[in-house]
């Protein structure tokens, strides 16, 4: 089958490994790509979030599937526009992806089954927001309502700064995103990301990672788009796992379905769990990135016949075969991220460094230029290794970091410290 996958970031380049490997992968090409997915796919220049040019190219090029990675061309309706014209996608509609689009949308969802997540208000106005703040006090956390590319959520440890948040959000920080307001308690917890499959009614967890979103060593310092992660993630027990699926994820579904909007596609659910109890913190309506990376090589070849089965909605029929292994990703970001950094430096090393199912290195930001791979973006490589256990996981992925010379990259030396320690 012909294959188009939408994206060029490492969670693009994970797909593409994993879907290439399947046997029943005759072509693939990715839009945008990047330097180390055009090792394996062809990258085609197409803009993503545009429906109607998604839907030309895909017709010309005879593609059978199409697999959307991030957020924005789901919200822009590329999934809505590929369905109209019978072309299987994988991923949600539109009106399915207010899901992550509007956290206002999700948070009266969560009201309307009982889906257990932090209390909040919803604001459009500066004043009353800032009243309720000082009312609640701090810790407590301020959201732009809409998509802000991951920086639209402010955990604020005091009042001033949550205040400071309102300021920036209805000051036009965030453009639209941040014309409503959402308004949370702070839940305290341990986090972890649960992925699942769903076609509308049918839901299949396809595996549990934990992401590390700090920027430095022992989670300080700013948010970013996450550091490195590992799969899967113990806390996500068994029982935790069923409270997520029947409290959460199986009554939201419904909720959509019963409301005219099922979802098709993967539900990334992120959680915060506090004595064996789960609760919603957001959905994502993708695969998380770098959780996706880890996943993937956790997967392997399967994730094509799983992929196509949610896209088919034939998610009944099939099952995911699990090894019992672990997988860690490191991720090595440019100098200064997630503040301004230097683009263009070089990256050298790539080529001596294993590349099979138990090790790759994923490419996010970086492009081919001249015979050289150069960095490109803020978060750069995914180092990313697979083990019997996280402990020889981590090793792997650390032996393979040290490999890479790029004097201009840095990363975190302590993904998956919590559950080391443990
Ligand atoms: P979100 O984009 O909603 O995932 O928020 C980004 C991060 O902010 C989450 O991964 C959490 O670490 C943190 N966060 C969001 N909402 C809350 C909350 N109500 N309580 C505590 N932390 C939160
Ligand atoms: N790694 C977090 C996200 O993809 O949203």
């Amino acid at each position: 089958m012909n294959i188009l996958i939408l994206g060029g970031g490492g969670r693009e380049h994970a797909l593409a490994w994993a879907v290439s490997q399947n046997p029943k992968c005759d072509k693939l090409i990715v839009a945008p790509g990047n330097a180390g997915i055009a090792q394996i796919a062809t990258c085609a220049t197409l803009n993503a979030e545009d429906p109607a040019a998604v839907v030309q190219f895909a017709e010309a090029e005879a593609i059978d599937l199409v697999i959307i990675g991030p957020e924005a061309p789901l919200a822009a309706g590329v999934a809505d526009r590929l369905r109209e014209a019978q072309i299987p996608v994988f991923g949600p509609n539109a009106a399915a992806a207010r899901l992550e689009a509007s956290k206002s949308f999700t948070k009266e969802i969560c009201d309307a089954v009982g889906a257990p997540t932090a209390a909040y208000a919803r604001f459009t106005d500066a004043e009353p927001a800032k009243a309720y703040i000082r009312e609640q006090g701090a810790p407590i956390v301020v959201k732009a309502d809409g998509l802000a590319a991951g920086k639209g959520v402010i955990v604020a440890m005091e009042v001033d700064e949550a205040l400071a948040a309102i300021d920036d959000m209805f000051g036009g920080a965030f453009g639209a995103a941040g014309a409503e307001v959402v308004i949370e308690e702070f839940m305290t917890g341990e986090e972890a990301s649960f992925f699942v499959l769903v076609d509308g009614e049918d839901v299949l967890p396809v595996g549990t990672a934990q992401d590390h979103k700090r920027v430095g060593e022992g989670d300080t310092g700013p948010n970013t788009g996450g550091m490195g992660a590992y799969s899967p993630a113990p806390i996500m027990d068994a029982s935790v796992t069923d409270k997520a699926l029947e409290e959460i994820v199986r009554p939201t579904m419904a909720e959509m379905a019963r409301r005219g909007m099922p979802y098709s596609g993967v539900l990334y659910v992120g959680l915060m769990i506090e004595d064996g109890q789960p609760r919603l913190v957001e959905y994502n309506v993708r695969f998380g990135d770098p959780e996706c990376q880890v996943l993937m090589l956790r997967l392997g070849a399967q994730a094509l016949d799983l992929i196509q089965a949610c896209a088919e909605s034939r998610l009944s029929e099939v099952t995911v075969n699990w090894a019992d292994d672990h997988a860690m990703t490191v991720v090595m970001a440019a100098e200064g991220y997630p503040g301004s950094y230097v683009k263009g430096t070089e990256i050298k090393g790539l080529d001596a460094i294993e590349n099979d199912s138990m090790n790759v290195v994923f490419h996010a930001g970086t492009k081919a230029e001249g015979g050289k791979v150069l960095a490109t973006g803020g978060r750069v490589l995914n180092v990313t290794a697979r083990g019997e256990s996280l402990q020889e996981a981590r090793d792997r992925a650390y032996a393979m970091v040290d490999r890479v010379e790029w004097p201009e990259g840095f990363c975190r030396r302590d993904i998956g410290w919590r559950q080391l320690q443990r």
